[in-house]
C-alpha cells in the first residue's frame, strides 16, 4: 500500500514573514484525517520557522537540494547533516530547474542520492523530458537514462521517491494529461522493476509534477501509478495547496 505524498516545492519564494503567514493559515486547514502525507520544501532560510510552526501537525519538512559532501569548503552549499538537524526528512534532487540553470547532471544527481540514502534522508528524484524531446518521441529514452544513471550503483531504493515532471508542464499552466502521466509513470515503474525487482518497484512512490492545480489534481491522482504530486506554484497559497492535498484522498 503506497501512501500518497503531496509535496510543496516553494522554489525561491517566501521571506520569513510570508512563511509564517502561510504556516499559520495552513495548519488551521489541516484536520489530521487527510489521507496523503503532506510535505513542505521551503527555501533553506525558511526551514527553521516551518519546522517550528509544524509542531503538533503531520506536516513533514524537506529541502530543495543538498550537496553530496559531508562538510567542507563549499561556499553556498548545505549538507545532509545540516538538513537533518533542521528537521528535514526529505530532499528534492535533480529538479529540472537545477538541471537547466545550475549544471545538475545525472552524475551529480547520483552522488546526491547516494549521500542522502546513506544519511537517512528520503530523496525525491526528479526526472522528465523537455518539449523538443517529447516531440521527437525521445521521452522514454530520456527518462530511462536519467533513472539508470541517477541510480547507478545504488543497491536499495526502498526509501526513495521519484517525481515525473515533464519540463514542458512546469510552471507553464499546461499539465500533462492524466493518460500521458500514467503512461510514463507506469514505464518508470517497469524500469525500476527491471533494476530492483517487481516487489520493490511496487513499493516506490512515483509523484507527478507540472502545473498541478486544485482543478486537475483529482483526475491526475486517480491514475494507478500516480502516488501524489510535487506542486510548485499552487503550493504557495494555503487554500490551493490544501485542495490538492485533499485530492489525494
Ligand atoms: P509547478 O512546478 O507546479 O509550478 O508547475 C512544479 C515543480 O517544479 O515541481
Amino acid at each position: 500500500m503506497r501512501i500518497p505524498l503531496v509535496a510543496g516545492n516553494w522554489k525561491m519564494y517566501k521571506t520569513l514573514s510570508e512563511t509564517k503567514e502561510f504556516m499559520n493559515h495552513f495548519v488551521k486547514l489541516l484536520k489530521g484525517s487527510e489521507k496523503a502525507e503532506v510535505l513542505i520544501c521551503p527555501p533553506y532560510t525558511s526551514l527553521y520557522v516551518v519546522n517550528e510552526l509544524r509542531q503538533n501537525t503531520k506536516i513533514k519538512l524537506g529541502a530543495q537540494d543538498v550537496h553530496w559532501e559531508e562538510e567542507g569548503a563549499y561556499t553556498g552549499k548545505v549538507s545532509c547533516n545540516m538538513l537533518i538537524a533542521s528537521g528535514c526528512e526529505y530532499v528534492i534532487i535533480g529538479h529540472s530547474e537545477q538541471r537547466t540553470y545550475f549544471h545538475e547532471t545525472d552524475e551529480t544527481v547520483n552522488k546526491k542520492i547516494k549521500k542522502s540514502l546513506e544519511k537517512g534522508l528520503i530523496p525525491i528524484v526528479c526526472v522528465g523530458e523537455t518539449l523538443p524531446q517529447r516531440e521527437a518521441n525521445q521521452h522514454h529514452e530520456v527518462v530511462k537514462k536519467q533513472i539508470i544513471e541517477g541510480f547507478k550503483d545504488i543497491l536499495d531504493i526502498k526509501n526513495t521517491v521519484i517525481a515525473y515532471e515533464p519540463v514542458w508542464a512546469i510552471g507553464t499552466g499546461r499539465n500533462a494529461t492524466p493518460q500521458q502521466a500514467q503512461e510514463m509513470q507506469h514505464y518508470i515503474r517497469q524500469i525500476l522493476a527491471e533494476l530492483y525487482g517487481k516487489s520493490k518497484a511496487e513499493e516506490i512512490r512515483i509523484l507527478y509534477g507540472g502545473s498541478l492545480k486544485p482543478e486537475n489534481a483529482k483526475e491526475i491522482f486517480s491514475e494507478p501509478d500516480i502516488d501524489g504530486g510535487l506542486v510548485g506554484g499552487a503550493s504557495l497559497k494555503p487554500d490551493s495547496f490544501y485542495q490538492i492535498v485533499l485530492a489525494a484522498q
